[in-house]
């Protein structure tokens, strides 16, 4: 064990609740929660307020190395900041989660934000949500689960979270939008996203929130017995 506990692993495509569940299942274990697309998403909202092209590479690369990323507990979750300014809400305007695969694909970004990722893992004690956690950030995670949905099931829940923050995208374009980052998030040549062997995965398309959490539990009260 590490000095602070275990490592959790949770990965899975969008919107399969990660998230929510991992938020939880910290809280639940007085574990670190760490949401690693929320620092591809603050590198993609601070290129695209500096007017950079996704496609200028060298420019990003730049982006990552000079940003810092930071968290700040919040009663639901947490805050997220790059280089001292709050970006929590920006993060997940459309604007971004559009372009967000396409920064997340760029070996700079990922080797630079793995890295921190792994830092702050290091001594354990933490609940981590992503593409690439089990298989490629933290190969040797205690626990590590592959939490799975459908895509319409993920759809209804974008759709929801969506009309609670007044946004009104229709149903279906989410559900196209979720399946063409899925297929960019899952074939893009570093680190793409797949269920690292010895993960244990969980289908979450019928089941409550509290069921998910209840199953991640029982997987590391097992491993911490
Ligand atoms: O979990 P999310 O929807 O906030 O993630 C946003 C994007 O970031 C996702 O489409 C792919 C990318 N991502 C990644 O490539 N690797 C991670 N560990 C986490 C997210």
């Amino acid at each position: 064990m590490r000095k602070n506990g275990l490592q959790v692993a949770i990965d899975g495509p969008a919107s399969a609740g990660k998230s929510t569940v991992a938020k939880r299942v910290a809280k639940q274990f007085h574990y670190i929660y760490c949401d690693t697309g929320a620092m591809y998403r603050a590198i993609t909202l601070k290129a695209i307020r500096s007017g950079v092209s996704f496609d200028d590479v060298d420019e990003i690369a730049k982006i990552v190395k000079a940003s810092k990323i930071t968290f700040e507990p919040a009663d639901d979750g947490q805050k997220v900041f790059i280089d001292g300014k709050e970006i929590t809400e920006a993060i997940r305007q459309e604007d971004v989660t559009n372009s967000v695969s396409a920064v997340a694909a760029i070996a700079a970004v990922r080797e630079e934000l793995s890295a921190q990722q792994q830092a702050i893992a290091k001594d354990g004690g933490i609940v981590m949500d992503g593409r690439d956690i089990g298989t490629s950030v933290l190969p040797n995670a205690e626990v590590k689960i592959f939490l799975i949905a459908s895509v319409e099931e993920r759809a209804q829940r974008r759709y929801k979270e969506n009309i609670q923050k007044g946004i009104n995208t229709p149903l279906n374009e989410l559900q196209l939008e979720i399946e063409a980052r899925d297929y960019k998030d899952s074939h893009r040549k570093i680190s793409p996203l797949t269920k690292a062997d010895d993960a244990v995965e969980i289908d979450t398309t019928s089941l409550s929130i509290n069921q998910v959490v209840e199953k991640i539990a029982e997987v590391i009260n097992k491993t911490l017995k």
